[in-house]
């Protein structure tokens, strides 16, 4: 049986130019979705799939993320004494217990395939999953949740895709099947950014993956690729020369957070999702259009 996953590599270090100036003080991934910071729900999700440490690849002014994931006893002790215990509750939701959040510096910005590298010592030699918070997937079961059970079912790599919408391939990691029978098919070939024309497939590559420790040795001499970066793609593509991968088009919603309209569908249908919120929500929408 493929050994369980219960670390998550979140690459966070990105500087969020297409939310700034919002992301200039605050780390992109704080921003809000109704009341919660979008990482609220990415380690929501994570958990739900059986996530039990966090590593977080953080970049220089981010330390507002082990601030939000640590506890606040001013805030904590003040809600009690006004006997606010529903947002106490809410407020402590989030905190992980002791020891399940690690912290890494990626220190200079030299692209995802390099971040994940970062975490190698902490995952160490073990199946690990890497959720890129920018993507918050609003799904049932989440995500995550998703790609573990197709990894249950065929081990090797797991990458969670997604049809790109007309016309914007080029922007994604698009990935090539051996044939399509299902969501859960055997991957051929990958490719990031791939110029328009070329793509081999209109899947792209959305933000869950499971991947083997062996990516960590091939990410350490991974050249440069798309943008000057060292791209996960191009690790991945190297260690399917030796070890199987499956694409999982996972069922759900996925809102690219990183972008400013993004960010804004993703306010208005997580707010419309919610017993508590969705008839005010409906109302406040329909009085602007
Ligand atoms: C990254 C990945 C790409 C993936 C995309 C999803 O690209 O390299 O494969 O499709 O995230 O958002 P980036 O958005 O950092 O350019």
């Amino acid at each position: 049986m493929a050994r369980r996953v219960t670390k998550a590599v979140l690459p966070v270090a990105g500087l969020g130019t297409r939310v700034l100036p919002g992301a200039k003080t605050t780390p992109k991934n704080l921003l809000n979705v109704v009341d919660r910071p979008i990482l609220s729900y990415i380690v929501e999700e994570a958990r739900a799939a059986g996530i039990e440490h966090f590593v977080f690849i953080v970049g220089r002014g981010q330390g507002a993320i082990e601030d939000y994931f640590d506890s606040i006893p001013e805030i904590e002790q003040a809600l009690q004494a006004k006997g606010k215990l529903d947002i106490l509750e809410d407020v402590r939701r989030d905190l992980p217990e002791p020891g399940q959040m690690s912290f890494i510096r990626q220190m200079a910005p030299l692209g995802l395939g390099h971040a994940v590298w970062c975490a190698r010592h902490v995952v160490g030699d073990e199946p690990f999953a890497v959720m890129l918070p920018d993507m918050l997937m609003a799904a049932t079961p989440p995500a995550l949740s998703q790609a573990v059970a197709a990894y249950e079912q065929v081990g090797g790599n797991i990458v969670v895709v997604e049809p790109a919408p007309e016309g914007e391939a080029h922007k994604y990691g698009i990935v090539a099947l051996d044939g399509q029978d299902g969501r859960l098919n055997r991957m051929v070939g990958m490719v990031e950014k791939p110029p328009p024309g070329t793509e081999p497939s209109n899947l792209f590559i959305s933000g869950r993956y499971i991947l083997q420790p062996d990516i960590f040795e091939i990410l350490e001499t991974q050249e440069r690729g798309a943008g000057g970066e060292i791209q996960l793609t191009d690790g991945m593509a190297n260690l399917m020369k030796t070890q199987a991968f499956h694409a999982l088009e996972y069922e759900g919603t996925t809102y690219d957070c990183g972008d400013k309209i993004g960010l804004l569908r993703a306010n208005v249908a997580f707010a419309l999702a919610r017993p508590d919120l969705a008839d005010a929500a409906r109302k406040a929408i329909a009085e602007l259009l």
